[in-house]
């Protein structure tokens, strides 16, 4: 388990990070700092309303419907929101996974959001196979909008081999690829 720094402030009004928010195609490496802070504000723990721990990304129902993996330096990470940590799950090979492969030459950091099903066809029955994606759409709002509050290049990449992601993130059947988002 990898500690993160405690998180940042954010230096930008909203407002700003709507003006200058924009999907970028080259990257730079993500410093720690910057990632701390990036998942903090975007996906990590906002309160606890027992028995929910509710996220800065609304969710359907306030379930724990994502997964938010970190592939970088070789290796994936689930991003564990409490204790504000990373998790190392296994080694990263990004060729095959994006349908544009310039994606996997220029990325230094993905994160890939898996839709963590069980909760959420428990409590809503097979409608939670649409909403889990709206709750993939709200987590990548909040991280387009913290990456530009950062100054980070990012964008968000709906064009990806599902089999592939899945064998990265070592995802059983629970796990649905969502979304990938580059950024650094
Ligand atoms: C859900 C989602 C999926 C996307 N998937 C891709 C993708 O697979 N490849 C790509 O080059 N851009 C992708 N984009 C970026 C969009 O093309 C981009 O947001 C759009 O052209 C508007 O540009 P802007 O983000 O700079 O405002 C995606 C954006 C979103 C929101």
């Amino acid at each position: 388990m990898i500690a993160l720094p405690e998180p940042a402030d954010l230096p930008m009004t909203l407002a700003d990070a709507l003006r200058s928010r924009r999907s970028r195609y080259s990257y730079r490496p993500l410093s720690r700092q910057d990632l701390g802070t990036l998942l903090h504000h975007a996906v990590g723990v906002q309160r606890h309303v027992p028995p929910h721990v509710l996220g800065m990304n609304p969710t359907a129902g306030g379930l724990p419907s994502l997964r938010v993996h970190v592939v970088v330096d070789g290796k994936v990470f689930e991003y564990l929101r409490e204790p504000h940590a990373l998790c190392e799950t296994g080694s990263a090979e990004l060729t095959g996974v994006f349908a544009q492969e310039e994606f996997a030459r220029r990325a230094h950091t993905v994160l890939v959001l898996t839709g963590r099903m069980g909760p959420g066809l428990a409590k809503y029955g097979p409608r939670h196979y649409r909403t889990v994606h709206l709750d993939a759409g709200v987590a990548v709002q909040n991280l387009y909008l913290v990456g530009a509050a950062l100054d980070l290049r990012c964008c968000a990449v709906a064009g990806f081999a599902d089999d592939a992601v899945k064998a990265l993130v070592r995802g059983g059947e629970e796990d649905v690829p969502l979304v990938l988002f580059v950024v650094g």
